[in-house]
């Protein structure tokens, strides 16, 4: 395959920004192009030498103050997989420990020349800071509970897959919505592109005023699954809540955990999404996690595609003379 072929069939110059730290600031046309874009890479993934040249001698450090498993595996991955170099930098074993501040380890990764920051950090904005002073391009892999940009568009791209659309489609993101950066970049980049999104918890896990995102809210884990073609899943995130919002977890699967017995009256096409990690037994039990109507996987699978497309454009994708492979 010729990547020049993609640059083509998504007209790449319309991609004109240094970062993506969010969709809430994307056009539909942009989130359009970057799904447009993962759809050209999936197959190099299938293929036995999984590699092209387009990133050839870009460097791409992966900068992961909060855990990860899926993220920063697959953003390694993607650059490896585009020939670009790649840096893990262990957060805890670097000079962050010995009270350098993050914009100063920033600096001295652009001493080092490297092209392309992927940032992760428990605190909404930092990437936005880190870009707003950095030549090199930054990806956001998730700050705080604000965005996390990569997996919405993953998710948008694994719906695309499997339903074949997206316009009026009834998505219901269930769970810990008011802590969630997936929900706030799946309710933007969803809306953006036509479906309809309801969202499901516990009050105490509800933000204020969440209407105002163009949602609909349900207290009823009963009503959202008749009505969805997509039922998206959160895990309840103990680490950003400072005092105890649900009575316990066994409370909480009672009126919100997906079970097979719930999923009686679901769509015969409903799918079953989740970001990871799965807490099996709270928010959705193993048989529906790994049962007929899971794409779970699936969306692992395709933030490869999606994190090799997010990578080449802010690399400057397209435009490289390089872009033949
Ligand atoms: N979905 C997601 O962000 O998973 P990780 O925390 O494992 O990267």
């Amino acid at each position: 395959m010729a990547l020049a072929a993609t640059a083509q069939a998504t007209d790449t110059a319309a991609w004109t920004r240094k970062d993506l730290l969010g969709l809430r600031e994307l056009t539909a046309e942009e989130i359009r192009l970057i799904l447009h874009t993962a759809e050209s890479f999936r197959g190099i993934s299938l293929r036995p030498i999984k590699k092209v040249p387009a990133l050839r001698g870009q460097t791409v450090v992966n900068l992961f103050f909060e855990p990860s498993t899926r993220t920063r595996t697959s953003f390694e991955l993607a650059a490896k997989r585009l020939s670009a170099d790649i840096v893990n930098l262990a957060v805890q074993s670097s000079s962050l420990s010995k009270g350098e501040t993050v914009l100063d380890t920033v600096r001295n990764l652009e001493a080092l020349k490297v092209d392309i920051l992927v940032v992760r950090h428990a605190a909404a904005g930092v990437p936005h800071l880190i870009a707003a002073r950095s030549r090199a391009a930054v990806i956001n892999a998730g700050d705080g509970a604000h965005e996390h940009p990569t997996q919405a568009l993953l998710d948008l791209f694994t719906i695309q897959e499997k339903q074949g659309r997206m316009e009026g489609l009834r998505v219901a993101i269930v769970g810990d919505i008011a802590h969630s950066r997936v929900a706030r970049s799946n309710i933007w980049g969803l809306t953006k592109l036509g479906a309809q999104v309801t969202v499901c918890g516990p009050p105490t896990l509800m933000p204020a005023r969440v209407e105002e995102l163009g949602v609909r809210v349900t207290y009823d884990l009963n009503e959202a699954v008749r009505d969805a073609d997509v039922l998206m899943l959160l895990r309840i995130q103990h680490e950003r809540q400072e005092s105890r919002l649900v009575p316990g977890l066994r409370e909480y699967r009672l009126r919100y955990g997906v079970t097979r017995e719930r999923l009686r009256a679901a769509k015969p096409e409903l799918l079953i999404m989740h970001p990871g990690p799965v807490n099996r037994g709270v928010e959705l039990d193993s048989e529906v996690a790994d049962g007929p109507h899971s794409v779970i996987l699936d969306q692992v699978t395709n933030g490869l595609a999606v994190r090799m497309a997010v990578l080449y454009l802010v690399a400057g994708g397209g435009k490289a003379e390089d872009a033949d492979a």
